[in-house]
């Protein structure tokens, strides 16, 4: 296992948004969260990159406990999240706003080299992460003008370009026009594959959900409603009435 949480709960308040969750996420897979609106994803990343820190329960990532960790500290142990759009700087270009991802998020490996040869390296790892998600011919745009789905790559580069074993992606395909998402989703299995990283992935759509998952986990107010496989979860009949039902065709 890389990472596993044993009986993780946030409470906000009153509000119990993650109750009482306990997951394993295997080294090299690709493992969804999935649950309605509210079903306490998001935060459930948020406790795993370190935002938030759990009310209880413990975090373990590559056997040391991790729980209490600043988001700076994750980051440093391998662990990418994605960069709100805020964090997207809309007046620099692309390579710019990789090449500071790599440099405000890295592990610093480029540490012995005089300033200027750290750059150099920095900016190589930012044209070599730009052209794996196929932006190449964008590299000196500014952000800004980048249309949208051009713009979720952006933001796929950043998470990349510290080099993290573990990527946190909350709806990385949000706002894409429908033909453009299963590029990305190619593109997102191809790193995992290829770097052989391990993916959670947040994602409301089942189609994409059920083609890319290696292990599903099924949120519902707060706790794991389910766990499994892709076709144990389109089977589990709980998954079906709760959640799936209506909204998806299995
Ligand atoms: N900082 C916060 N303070 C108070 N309540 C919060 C906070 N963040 C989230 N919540 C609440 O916690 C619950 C879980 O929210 P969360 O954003 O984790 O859900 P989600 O599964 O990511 O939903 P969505 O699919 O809409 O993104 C919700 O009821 C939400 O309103
Ligand atoms: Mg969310």
């Amino acid at each position: 296992m890389l990472l596993e949480t044993r009986n993780v709960t946030k409470k906000f308040g009153a509000l119990v948004a993650v109750n009482d969750v306990s997951v394993q996420v295997a080294q090299g897979t690709l493992h969804s969260i999935i649950g309605p609106n509210g079903a306490g994803k998001t935060t459930f990343f948020n406790l795993l990159s370190g935002n938030l820190k759990p009310t209880t329960g413990q975090i373990i990532y590559k056997g040391e406990d991790i729980t209490r960790l600043p988001i700076h500290k994750t980051a440093h142990r391998g662990i990418g999240r994605s960069f709100q759009i805020t964090n997207l700087f809309p007046s620099l270009t692309v390579l710019e706003n990789v090449r500071l991802a790599a440099q405000a998020m890295g592990r610093d490996s480029f540490r012995f080299f005089t300033a200027n040869r750290r750059l150099t390296q920095y900016t190589e790892r930012a044209m070599t992460v730009i052209e794996q998600v196929g932006l190449k011919g964008e590299a000196l745009q500014l952000a800004r003008t980048l249309p949208h789905g051009a713009q979720r790559k952006l933001e796929l580069a950043m998470i990349l370009a510290p080099d993290p074993e573990l990527l946190l992606l909350d709806e990385p395909t949000a706002g894409m026009a429908s033909e453009q998402v299963p590029e990305l989703m190619a593109l997102i299995r191809n790193i995992q594959e290829a770097g052989n990283k391990t993916i959670m992935l947040v994602e409301h759509n089942m189609n994409v959900v059920m083609a890319v998952s290696d292990k599903i986990t099924v949120m519902h107010q707060g706790a794991v409603l389910a766990e499994g496989m892709p076709s144990e979860i389109a089977a589990n009949e709980t998954v079906q009435t709760a959640y799936l039902g209506g909204l998806y065709k299995l």
